[in-house]
This record gives structure tokens, sequence and C-alpha cells, in this order.
């Protein structure tokens, strides 16, 4: 255990394999964060692992994440008090749907491109039936762990490429990964556990959200602690070509395009953080929405655009900012954290006022 020191440290974060997440950084995060701090947001959530930090320090958490799949895991993990999964939900997800034929977008879509027929089928099935628990919470919890069990069975943990059932019939492959072969029902079971133990009340209205930060902004009140962790723009930070098929199953989309090899949806959401084009005018626009939060953590890579100076620069015509940072020695996490790369750590303070005396 990292903090002994809180009880809500004993809730163990189910381990996610998401690009960029902080799991393995928390300890190193948590020695930033200044003191009384009563509510923070989590502005780019992703698999929500800052967002459980700062539910387990008792803080009111908002967090958010504009694709919805990483919402569900907010819905599940952060906003959700007390609610589980139990065996009856379980009898209602894995029963034959009545209404299949209006589930078939997996199925016709990804079957031998991620999934053998049948295995699509399933999920589509599987899909269907989410809909019929009772709560929202619950519903959120079968996303989250039927998404997490998505990116366990593909190879690599992701769907930007189509190598999936290639590796899957690889028997040195699968030997050295069995749940490339594993049904997904099965390493569905296994993972439930994981997250219906993560539950837990911290005793305040934490709330998730999916939308554009810039749009959420303006509507949130009294928040003392921002963390930013935007997507590293020129740093392989393209999370809609990655995680496409969790959104698609997600949203279950009626109105999109599936295109090229790997069948991602067209047109993306619009991020405003990833392209170069775009992201200095974004991160004003988050700086100036952010005014009324004294203190802002922002994590930042120092491969990424702008470069850590300019990036500073910036960011210091609103803060005062410190630098931390972090080496990594061995590459793990995505291309952002090749060996010898820095995970860096903007640290924001309220600008000191200077009197100046004044002879009247
Ligand atoms: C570096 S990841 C965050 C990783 C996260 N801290 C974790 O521990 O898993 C950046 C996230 O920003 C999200 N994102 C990108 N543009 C956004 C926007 N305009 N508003 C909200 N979220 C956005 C992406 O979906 C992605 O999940």
């Amino acid at each position: 255990m990292l903090f002994e020191e809180y009880t809500y440290f004993t809730y163990q974060f189910p381990e996610p394999q998401y690009l960029g997440a902080k799991h393995t950084h928390l300890a190193w995060i948590k020695k930033f964060i200044p003191d009384n701090v009563k509510t923070a947001i989590d502005a780019f959530a992703g698999s929500q692992s800052v967002a459980f930090l700062f539910k387990q320090l008792g803080y009111k958490t908002i967090t958010n994440d504009f694709l919805n799949f990483n919402n569900q895991i907010g819905l599940a993990l952060i906003q959700n008090k007390d609610t589980k999964l139990n065996e009856d939900d379980l009898k209602i997800l894995f029963a034959s749907a009545n209404n299949k034929k209006d589930f078939e977008l997996i199925e016709s879509t990804f079957t031998n491109v991620f999934f053998e027929k049948e295995e699509a089928a399933f999920l589509d099935n599987f899909r269907a039936n989410i809909s019929l628990l009772d709560n929202p919470i619950k519903q959120a919890i079968a996303f989250a762990v039927i998404n997490r069990s998505m990116t366990r069975k593909i190879t690599m943990g992701h769907f930007g490429h189509t190598q999936a059932l290639v590796y899957a019939n690889d028997p040195e492959r699968i030997k050295r990964n069995r749940s490339l072969v594993r049904p997904i029902k099965e390493i569905f079971e296994e993972l439930l556990p994981k997250y219906n133990n993560a539950v837990f009340d911290n005793k305040q209205d934490n709330q998730s959200f999916h939308k554009n930060i810039l749009e959420l902004l303006p509507t949130v009140e009294n928040v003392d602690l921002a963390y930013f962790d935007p997507p590293y723009c020129d740093s392989h930070a393209d999370y809609q070509g990655f995680y496409h098929l969790l959104e698609t199953y997600t949203e279950y989309w009626k109105d999109k395009k599936f295109i090229n090899g790997i069948k991602r949806y067209e047109p993306q959401r619009i991020s405003g953080f990833d392209k170069k084009r775009d992201v200095i005018n974004s991160f004003v626009k988050l700086f100036e929405l952010s005014e009324e939060i004294p203190n802002w953590l922002i994590s930042y890579n120092n491969r990424s655009y702008p470069g850590i100076e300019e990036f500073e620069k910036l960011i210091s015509k609103y803060r005062d900012v410190r630098v931390e940072t972090k080496t990594y020695h061995n590459g793990r996490g995505g291309k952002g954290s090749v060996a010898g790369s820095q995970e860096v750590l903007f640290v924001c303070k309220p600008k000191k006022k200077h009197f100046v005396k004044t002879n009247h």
C-alpha cells in the first residue's frame, strides 16, 4: 500500500491498459498536491487513475474525459458510492437477448478484424443486455469491465492495428499471452471482482462527465485543484485511433462511417489538444477558463509540442510555475514514455502579489 495514513487506500485501482495512464506515477504526483484541497477536477481523466487518487484522498472529485468509454469508468469507480454487479445482473448480461437483430454492429463491422464471428456476436448480445440493467451505474460497471476485457484480449491492448487475429493464431504468441485466445466472457468474469472491490464511498458527491473540457469548465464551481493531463501533442496522442472500438461499442454508433483496415469511426470527436495547429489556442482557452481554480498540476512530456520552455512561458502568464521531472528508465506506457524520456509535472500556484509601496 502506498499511503497507509488514509482509510480509502485499502481500495485498489484495477490496473488499466491505456496510453499515457498515470497509475504508475501516482505516488510521485501526490507529492505535489497542495494542502487543504476539498474539491479537485481530473480534466482529461482517461483511465481515471488520478481521479481515483483524488477520491481516495477524500476530495469531492469531478472527473471528465471527452470519450464516453472513459466516462463509464468514471461513473463506475468515481461517481459510484456503493453499487456493484451481482449474480442476478450477470444472468441478465449473459442471457440470450430478445432484440438481437437491433444489435449486430460489432459482428457486421469487426468480424475478422479484431474478433472471430462468435466472439463478435457475444459482444453484440452482451451490449443488447446492458440496457436491461436497471440503473446507469450498473450499466457503467458492465461497460468498464467489458471494455477492459477487450483490451486484455486484443494484442498490444489497443485497436490501432490489424494484427489481432494474426497473433491470436500464432502458437508462440499464445504461449506468452493466453488472453489472446481466451473467451471474452471468461476475461470479464475474472476482472469483475477487481472492479466491484474498487467501489467505495468517500462521503462526497463525486461526478463523472464526458465533455470537451472547454465546455465543462464554465459549469464547475469552487474547485481548489485542477489536474490537466492532455494528450501529448506530436507524441503519439491518437486516442480515437487507438481506442475507437471501445467508443464504438459504448456509443453503438448509428451515424458514423467505419473506415480503414481498423474500421475506425468517422467523423471523430474534436479534441483541440492533439493537433499542432490548435493546441496553443486550446491551452490559452483552458487556462483562461481555469482562472478561478487556484492550483493546477499539469502532466507533460519532454517530447511534445509545444516544448517545455515555451509551455512554461505560456503557463507563467497565469500562474507561478515550477517544473518537476521524473526520468523513465525503461520504456513503458506508449511511445511518449520511451526510455530516457521524461515525465514532467508543472506545479502551478496563484501568482504572488507584489505590493509596491506608494507614498501619498
Ligand atoms: C494523457 S490521456 C490522460 C491519461 C489519464 N491521466 C490516465 O491516468 O489514464 C489524455 C486524455 O484526454 C482526453 N481528451 C482529449 N481531448 C480532450 C478534450 N478536449 N476534453 C476532454 N478530454 C480530452 C483523451 O480522450 C485522453 O483520454
